[in-house]
């Protein structure tokens, strides 16, 4: 009897384990998704961003083979520049979000229409162009290829190889 009892008390205790295992996966999720404004999928190597939704001077960032992938809509207000990626009439910066010093990831300021690095306070502009600091170069494009209102990380398309070929990125 009193096996009886401990065994179901320990039924219980694994069952209600399992639902706080299960909502903390929920919660996760819920977080993942907040953290992801913009659909894409990932699959062998590419990442799909479907641009459609994104908004003006809001950073997004995605992720391409472990690496953050900054994708910026440009207001009317912001500089036009040949490394946009044009859908449209919308201009997009595309960049992977590693400062070009030492590695780290640069914030947004989207009041100043600038990214800034906290660790030796390098600084890039709405287009990626290296402004302050010890930056040697501008962030880099990573290879992509537009396809309808979507960008496709990791195929290099014509406006990609463009760039490429002018010295735009590496
Ligand atoms: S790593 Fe960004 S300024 Fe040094």
């Amino acid at each position: 009897m009193a096996n009886n009892t401990k065994g179901r008390r320990d039924f219980m205790g694994m069952a209600l384990g399992g639902f706080t295992a299960l909502g903390g996966i929920g919660a996760l999720y819920a977080m993942k998704r907040s953290w992801d404004p913009l659909p894409s999928v990932k699959a062998a190597g590419f990442t799909t961003v479907d641009l459609s939704g994104a908004q003006e001077n809001v950073l997004n960032v995605e992720k391409w083979r472990g690496k953050p992938i900054f994708v910026l809509k440009k207001s009317k207000d912001m500089k036009a520049d040949d490394r946009d990626v044009v859908i449209g009439s919308d201009r997009f910066h595309v960049s992977i979000g590693l400062c070009t010093h030492l590695g780290c990831i640069p914030a947004y300021i989207g009041d100043e229409h600038k990214f800034k690095c906290a660790c030796h306070g390098g600084e890039f502009d709405a287009s990626g162009h290296q402004i302050f600091g010890p930056p040697p170069s501008p962030l880099e494009v990573p290879p992509f290829k537009i396809d309808g209102t979507k960008l496709v990380l990791g195929e290099a398309g014509p406006e990609y190889k463009k760039m490429l070929d002018a010295g735009l990125t590496v």
